[in-house]
Formats: C-alpha cells, structure tokens, sequence
C-alpha cells in the first residue's frame, strides 16, 4: 500500500531540486501539443503534479487559462519562484489529485498530469483521481497523462535477462537485480508476470519511492467507464500505438494515454 512517503520524498530538497531543473518536452507531449495547436488558445488547462515545472512554459504561453496543482508545497514554492516574475498572471496552487474540491465540476478543457504523477498513489485512489479528473473536466474536454509500464520491468524481475556475453555488463545489471529484489522482496518475476498492475520501488530517486506499474490493457480497463476514444503512445518516440500488439511489444518504461472525458 502506497502511503504519503511519497509525499515526504517529492518534499526534499535533491528531489525538488531535480524537478526545478527539467525543461525538455518529452516526445508524446511534443505530439498532443501539435494535435491540439488549434485548439490550446481556448482552453483552460489543469496541469496536475506540475513538480517544478516542466511543463509550464511550453503551455502557459499557448492556453487561455493555465493552473498548476501539486500535492507538494516544495514543488508549488519553486514554481512561484522560478515562474511569477515572467508571467505575473500565472496561478499554483498547492491541491491533492485525490480530492480536487476547490474545483467547480465540468470547468477544464485539458487536463494533464505528466511524467507519471499519477504512478504514486494506491490502486484505490488512482480510480478516485480518476473519478475527479471526470467531474472536473468538461464533457469533451481531455485527458493526457503517462503512466509507468508494466510490461516493461517484468523482464528485470527475471534474474536471466540480465546475463550478457560481457561479463562486466553481467555483474553490474545483477547488482541492479540485487537492488530491484531486495526493495521488493515479496515481488517475483511470476508474480508480476500474473498481475495488470503492480506497486514497487524502481530506482528512480533511489528507490524512495513506491511506485504503480500497469499493463496498457489494465489501464484502458480503468479509464473505460469515465472517458473515450483513447489513445495510447510511446512515451519515446510520441507515437501513437494502435494496437495491442504494438503496446505489448513496446519497451518503454511508461506509456502515455490520451483521452475524452465522457
Ligand atoms: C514525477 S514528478 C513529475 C513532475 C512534473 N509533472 C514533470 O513532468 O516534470 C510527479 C509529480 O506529481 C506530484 N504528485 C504525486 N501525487 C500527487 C497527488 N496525489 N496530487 C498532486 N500531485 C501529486 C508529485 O509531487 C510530483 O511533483
């Protein structure tokens, strides 16, 4: 069960610090800002878990009205920060993606909650945050977020997948696999291997934190009931992935999805 210690992680100071300084789009993102460049100038857009913001300058500037949420007063600070004395207009607001009251039902056109912000959260209040993106988002409106990818760390549960003809290759990767068992021993290659989504500690930021892993076909799953016409991409080369096919054979650590509010 994911508790807020993910919380007191996005809280430090390395880790704020660390967001502050990211500027690049990644590719997917590079994609639905050319899908929707005409549509961007009219709306309203929620960018939840904003971190220090990443993304900021790439949308304020090409969206009617911009507010940027974080459960994380750290990151919410460094925004103010680095953000207020270039666009005076720009709102931050610190908010839990759980329970997003403050907001008006049906009132954001574009809902975005980047780089896998939605990862750090238990299985039940995933389907809460999605249940709150449906009520606050207007009918029509959209929904784009990424998620980490199951199917792509199952095989690092498999101790022989990191065998290589490089012996030196070999004993560094098993050290990883050292690492990767040991933050989650009760997690096996055939457990991961039976399961849609799973709960664990990668190495990002050290292993501090817990994070959800979903197959593609679970995650469709969820958003089914709430949202349409959605689309999956590679979080890499922003395509879009069209098929089962194509999102089982993709190796990317995580997936981004667009979709419809209902
Ligand atoms: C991996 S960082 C990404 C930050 C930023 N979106 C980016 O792309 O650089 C995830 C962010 O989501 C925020 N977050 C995680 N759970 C949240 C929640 N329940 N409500 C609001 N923000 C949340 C974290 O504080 C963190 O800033």
């Amino acid at each position: 069960m994911i508790n807020d210690k993910n919380l007191t992680t996005y809280s430090t100071s390395d880790v704020v610090n660390y967001y502050q300084y990211l500027q690049q789009l990644q590719p997917a993102e590079e994609t639905i800002i050319q899908l929707f460049k005409h549509e961007l100038p009219t709306m309203k857009m929620l960018d939840l878990g904003v971190g220090g913001g990443r993304t900021t300058p790439h949308f304020f500037p090409l969206v009617r009205d911009y507010i940027g949420v974080d459960y994380s007063g750290k990151m919410i600070q460094a925004c103010q920060e680095k953000f207020t004395r270039s666009y005076p207009s720009i709102q931050f607001m610190v908010g839990d993606a759980r329970n997003l009251s403050q907001f008006e039902d049906n009132c954001f056109d574009f809902i975005l909650f980047s780089f896998n912000g939605i990862d750090y959260i238990s299985h039940k209040d995933r389907l809460k945050v999605l249940q709150e993106i449906s009520r606050i988002g207007k009918s029509g409106g959209y929904f784009f977020f990424s998620s980490h990818n199951l199917q792509a760390i199952e095989k690092q549960f498999d101790w022989q997948h990191h065998l290589s003809l490089n012996p030196f290759k070999t004993y560094v990767n098993l050290i990883m696999f050292a690492f990767l068992r040991g933050f989650n021993a009760s997690l096996t290659y055939q457990t991961i291997k039976e399961n849609n989504y799973a709960i664990l500690r990668d190495e990002s930021h050290n292993f501090r934190l817990q994070t959800y892993y979903v197959r593609a076909s679970e995650q469709i799953k969820q958003l089914e009931p709430l949202f349409k016409d959605i689309k999956v991409y590679s979080w890499k080369t922003g395509l879009e992935l069209k098929t089962n096919d194509d999102r089982i054979s993709c190796s990317d650590m995580w997936l981004y999805y667009l979709c419809c509010i209902k």
